[in-house]
């Protein structure tokens, strides 16, 4: 039976064990794509106060939520959208959310050329603490992703640093927070529905609510809930970049816990104008039974290994499909 796997990555951090650690991340990137990590070095403190506060922006009316509406955050693809708001394969999730991302002042030349997902975060007023929480968390969170890429290159039999020097120098760094209200048990709607992410490695907190669902070889399991653990999931670049050895695994969210479910995701994903092409160690790539010529298996019809462009392109393709208001806007600059 396929389980989701758990990684102490103190070996990896510390320098006592790299090659140790790294095995246990590559095989856990070529069976389920799936696991959780301890040893992470990130304060449980910053991640409780985080929890803490968004349980209490969420708990505000609609009508001053969205004073951070998302059609305010415009191109930079920041800010809250309501329950439903946000669409995976069509359907509306039952889940609202506050988007952010690195933060950028208005005069960065990304944003005044205007280049789409690039700005300024839109920051609640209240509560008061949430900003700050908000850049602590990103700062500390992405260096734990920064540290599963240098376990993934060497499982990869790479430099340590391969993924610095050659796409996440200055990655595109997207973070969200999710409220995932109870739904009534035997429910039919998905909290969110089957997907993959896109970029590199998601780094995911989650509370202790349950519902987080990955579609391994034996079919849906569970991943724990563990608030002292981070999830790792692997994105469709680490797949198309390993020619389907590693896994963008499918899974899916359904919160029947009779509580509200709160997670904390973030994507640690190649720079926007990078070039995704497979990592050179792999000359002759396996191509895993699930992923070449697998496109009409997938939730999004689309086959990654067969794909070529920058990741910003790839990107701005999924953007349309799961804000379609949005579209206009952000992909086509009107
Ligand atoms: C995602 C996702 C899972 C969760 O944001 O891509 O899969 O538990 N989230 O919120
Ligand atoms: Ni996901």
């Amino acid at each position: 039976m396929s389980e989701v796997p758990l990684i102490d990555l103190t070996g990896l951090r510390d320098g006592s064990e790299p090659a140790a650690v790294a095995a246990r991340i590559d095989t856990a990137c070529r069976d389920t794509g799936f696991f959780g990590v301890v040893g992470h070095g990130v304060d449980p403190e910053l991640r409780r106060r985080l929890d803490h506060l968004a349980r209490q922006f969420f708990a505000l009316p609609d009508r001053e939520k969205a004073e951070v509406a998302m059609a305010r955050g415009g191109r930079a693809w920041r800010g809250w959208f309501p329950v439903e708001g946000e669409l995976t394969s069509g359907r509306p999730d039952l889940k609202e959310g506050l988007y952010f991302g690195q933060e950028l002042a208005p005069d960065d030349p990304r944003v005044v050329g205007g280049v789409p997902l690039h700005g300024p975060n839109l920051f609640p007023e209240h509560p008061a603490g949430l900003r700050a929480a908000v850049l602590d968390y990103i700062e500390a969170v992405t260096a734990v992703g920064h540290l599963v890429l240098r376990g993934l290159a060497l499982g990869l039999g790479l430099e340590p640093d391969w993924f610095d020097d050659h796409l996440t120098a200055d990655p595109l760094v997207l973070f969200r927070i999710f409220h995932y209200p109870p739904l009534p048990p035997g429910a039919g709607q998905w909290s969110v529905g089957e997907h993959t992410d896109y970029g590199l490695v998601t780094v995911l907190g989650q509370d202790d609510s349950g519902g987080l669902e990955v579609r391994s070889r034996d079919g849906w399991i569970p991943v724990p809930p563990d608030p002292e653990a981070f999830v790792i999931n692997i994105g469709d670049m680490l797949e198309r970049m390993t020619g389907g050895a590693y896994r963008s695994t499918p899974h899916r969210v359904r919160n029947t816990s009779g509580a509200d479910r709160l997670s904390f995701p973030l994507f640690l994903d190649p720079n926007w104008d990078a070039d995704v092409r497979p990592v050179p160690s792999l000359d002759t790539p396996t191509i895993a039974p699930s992923a070449g010529g697998d496109a009409p298996d997938r939730w999004d019809g689309q086959d990654v290994l067969a794909w070529s462009g920058t990741y910003g392109e790839y990107l701005l393709t999924k953007v349309g499909k799961v804000f379609p208001d949005l579209r206009a806007e952000v992909i086509d600059g009107t």
